[in-house]
């Protein structure tokens, strides 16, 4: 592998990312390296904040916090009115879900690698509400199979909602086939994009979603505590939202109140500001790169990762699927994934575990309960896969 696939200009991008001086940070699937650009634009707002005062920097840069929505319109390519700023991934997601009509019989199909909040989040409804979630199963690659959904649609199907790249693993599944499943039946689609947003191209308009909630912190390059969801403008009047306050609709008098006609009825009015501006840059930063080449230049770090880890003795490579992403999970004989975290941290290198509750289903289907988790990013280089595989080795 080079250093210089395709058109990522590697030296800039790491010479853009102050952090890459002194750390091997492998876990861009937890939360990324912010570029340089995007921590001066948070941390910056943060300063006006200290000498201006939080709603008087508001006032002075709202364009920096409507551009957030633009750019996420280009990221998506959908309309900035269906774009609505939320604090996380999870509660972004939550937004679209809780603010469907389920019943008792309804159903839900999603799969076997759905990230462990969501499948928490249709238990809790099938409690309170009697509707039912099903798991399509995989096909043999591992990804969802497509042609089981298809038969597994019915007219009870309310919901399909499925991760487009699971937590625990590199797999991405085929969103866009899902979506021409769920056009053909006419069933609302509901995509976590959440570790697929800044590592693979997102059209809404082809993957044929009707809402998709995503984070900043991963593969954006984003602050903490920012995430996005997107809800096709034919859906946004008709979806009341879990939760409203007076910046998601309009007390009229005292007995009624107007809910917002654009997505971001699914917004609070209080809300991490320096984030959403800096979240602005960092997706334009992404677009900068643009998004087929960020795909390019992080599968082909990936695959270098996984070729040489599947060469040591005793490791076993778990990612599935056709297309595979940044995230390479594995396993070794003998060594316990949170003691290979421990060791790699002594050293300098960043990984993760996963497991555990967000990826219990597909885990448990497989017999682990864990398995460590290296995520690369366009910014990793060959000599930073290869101190990981020594130590692994080692
Ligand atoms: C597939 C998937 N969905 C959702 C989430 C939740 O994201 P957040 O922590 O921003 O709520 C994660 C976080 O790891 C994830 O991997």
């Amino acid at each position: 592998m080079s250093n210089h696939t395709g058109s990522i200009d590697v030296v800039r991008a790491r010479a853009e990312t102050r952090g890459c001086e002194s750390i091997v940070h492998l876990n861009h699937a937890g939360s990324s390296l912010m570029p340089a650009p995007v921590a001066d634009a948070l941390i910056g707002w943060q300063r006006e904040e200290e000498f201006r005062g939080g709603y008087e920097t508001v006032d002075r840069y709202r364009d920096r916090l409507e551009n957030f929505y633009d750019a996420t319109a280009r990221l998506l390519n959908c309309g900035r009115d269906e774009v609505a700023f939320v604090e996380n991934a999870t509660r972004a997601w939550d937004m679209a879900f809780y603010a469907l009509d389920l019943g008792p019989g309804d159903r839900i199909l999603t799969t076997e690698s759905e990230y462990g909040s969501n499948m928490i989040a249709y238990l809790h409804r099938a409690k309170r509400t009697g509707c039912e979630v099903a798991i399509v199963p995989n096909d043999a690659v591992g990804q969802i199979d497509v042609n089981a959904l298809d038969r597994m649609v019915d007219g009870r199907t309310k919901l399909i909602s499925i991760s487009h790249v699971p937590t625990g693993g590199g797999l991405v599944n085929p969103a866009a086939a899902v979506g021409a499943v769920a056009r053909r039946h006419g069933v609302p689609y509901l995509l976590d994009a959440c570790q697929s947003a800044g590592q693979i191209p997102l059209d809404v308009r082809e993957i044929g979603c009707d809402f998709l909630s995503a984070t900043g912190r991963k593969y954006l390059r984003g602050p903490r505590g920012t995430g996005f969801l997107f809800v096709r403008a034919d859906w946004i009047e008709r979806l009341d939202p879990p939760l409203l306050d007076q910046h998601a609709a309009e007390l009229v008098n005292e007995r009624e109140y107007s809910v917002r006609g654009d997505a971001r009825r699914f917004e609070n009015w209080e809300c991490h500001f320096a984030g959403k501006a800096a979240l602005g840059v960092a997706i334009d930063y992404a677009l900068g790169w643009g998004l087929e080449a960020i795909r390019e230049r992080v599968q082909t770090v990936a695959q270098s990762l996984r070729d040489k880890l599947a060469a040591i003795d005793g490791v076993e490579v778990l990612d599935d699927g056709v297309e595979k992403c940044g995230i390479v999970t594995f396993r070794k004989k003998d060594e316990d994934p949170q003691e290979i975290k421990r060791r790699l941290k002594t050293h300098g290198i960043h990984v993760s575990v996963a497991g555990d509750s967000g990826a219990r289903v597909g885990y448990d289907r497989r017999g682990i309960s864990s398995a460590v988790r290296a995520s690369v990013h366009y910014i990793t280089v060959e000599q930073e896969i290869d101190r990981l595989v020594e130590m692994i080795r080692a």
